[in-house]
């Protein structure tokens, strides 16, 4: 029989990324109980109201097709597919998808946006680890408000890092290490082997996302990374005008000499929204909408400029966290569910080991 429901549910679409409820994925559970069925499907998004209409279509064909069967109960939990060379034996391979935070030029909201974003995916009911991969200029200690040193535990006889958690998200950076002033001095070398032991030396354990906080430009902490692991894909942060742009694109153009895709761009500090509720351009206007226009890359969403934001991220509260109502939140929220989505996208259609060659450590 559950060769059957299988075969009913591949005839049903998830409706947000076209594949069959019968991916191995998206199928978590079936169980029997006499004639009662309990099914726990995974789904792009977990909250829109057209989702009933689907339960109440899977629940009809499996009735119509499977007299056996009387009663079922679907549960819709959220759904994430796996980039797939993750699943192999691999430095980090408890980790469904790695995302680099980029952008050509410094300044233009980069951190703000990587810790928002990993929030709120982890608002959404994702497991999410976060790398402070600005190792000159750690971050996120600061906007996370972590003082604690990550703990060293014994894994098979080797030591291995403990991110630190911190609003249910994991955490690694420089900056809980050493102090800032060290890092700052190094060069080249130290800095990609203190990002290789992040990904190598830590015990991320099982997550749906590993962010990466990327430094500004296209340095050899971005070929490091690349060069590390496989990437799932990169976002590009840029701001509205046109020098911003400029770099911006050349960030995407050197993930795509080493075959990471750009997931999306996010225009942050778009406007500001003025108390009678027009919007002032301080940036210009359309930066990254003209990026998506030239390049098909999604815009997955425009953050105005907002002292709450940086006001929120200064105190280590980042704004989705701890003010969920704001409407900047909202954004963040739904940048962070339009991420979701093209992720499962492109983890559906990749070709397996798409990805350029893995340097082997040692
Ligand atoms: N949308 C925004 N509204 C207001 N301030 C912002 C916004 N985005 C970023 N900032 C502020 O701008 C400064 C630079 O942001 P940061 O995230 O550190 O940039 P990057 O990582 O790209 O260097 C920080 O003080 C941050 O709080
Ligand atoms: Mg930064």
């Amino acid at each position: 029989m559950q060769d059957k429901i299988k075969e009913i549910l591949g005839k049903i679409n998830e409706p947000y990324i076209n594949s069959g409820f019968n991916h191995q994925e998206l199928l978590k559970k079936i169980s029997l109980n006499g004639d009662k069925l309990y099914l726990k499907l995974g789904i792009t998004d977990v909250n829109k109201d057209r989702n009933k209409e689907i339960k109440n279509l899977i629940s009809a064909e499996i009735k119509k097709e499977i007299k056996e069967i009387k009663e079922t109960e679907i549960e819709f939990v959220l759904g994430i597919l796996s980039h797939k060379s993750h699943q192999k034996d691999m430095i980090i391979s408890g980790v469904k998808n790695t995302i680099a935070v980029a952008s050509g030029k410094g300044g233009v909201g980069k951190s703000t946006v990587a810790v928002n974003l990993a929030m709120a995916l982890v608002m959404e009911g994702a497991s999410v680890g976060l790398i402070d991969a600005d190792i000159y200029g750690p971050s996120i200690p600061m906007m996370l408000n972590i003082s604690k040193r990550p703990e060293v535990e014994k894994i098979n006889g080797r030591n291995m890092l403990v991110p630190v958690e911190k609003y249910g998200l994991k955490v690694m950076s420089i900056g809980l290490l050493v102090d800032s002033n060290t890092a700052v001095v190094w060069r080249g070398p130290m800095a990609s082997s203190a990002l290789k032991q992040f990904m190598s030396d830590t015990d991320w354990g099982e997550l749906d996302y590993l962010l990466f906080d990327m430094p500004p430009g296209t340095g050899d902490i971005q070929l490091t990374l690349s060069q590390t692991i496989p990437l799932t894909g990169a976002i590009i942060v840029t701001t509205p005008q046109e020098i911003s742009l400029a770099d911006a694109r050349k960030g995407q153009s050197m993930f795509e000499k080493v075959n990471v895709s750009t997931v999306g761009v996010i225009e942050n500090m778009s406007y500001f929204l003025k108390p009678d509720g027009t919007k002032e351009y301080i940036f210009g206007q359309g930066g990254g909408k003209k990026m998506h226009d030239e390049t098909g890359i999604p815009l997955l969403g425009e953050i105005p400029i907002n002292t709450k934001i940086r006001e929120q991220g200064d105190m280590g509260t980042p704004i989705v966290y701890s003010m969920p109502e704001e409407n900047e939140s909202k954004i963040f929220r739904n940048i962070s569910k339009n991420l979701i989505l093209e992720l499962n996208k492109l983890n559906l259609n990749r070709p397996e080991n798409q990805n350029l060659e893995i340097i082997e450590e040692g």
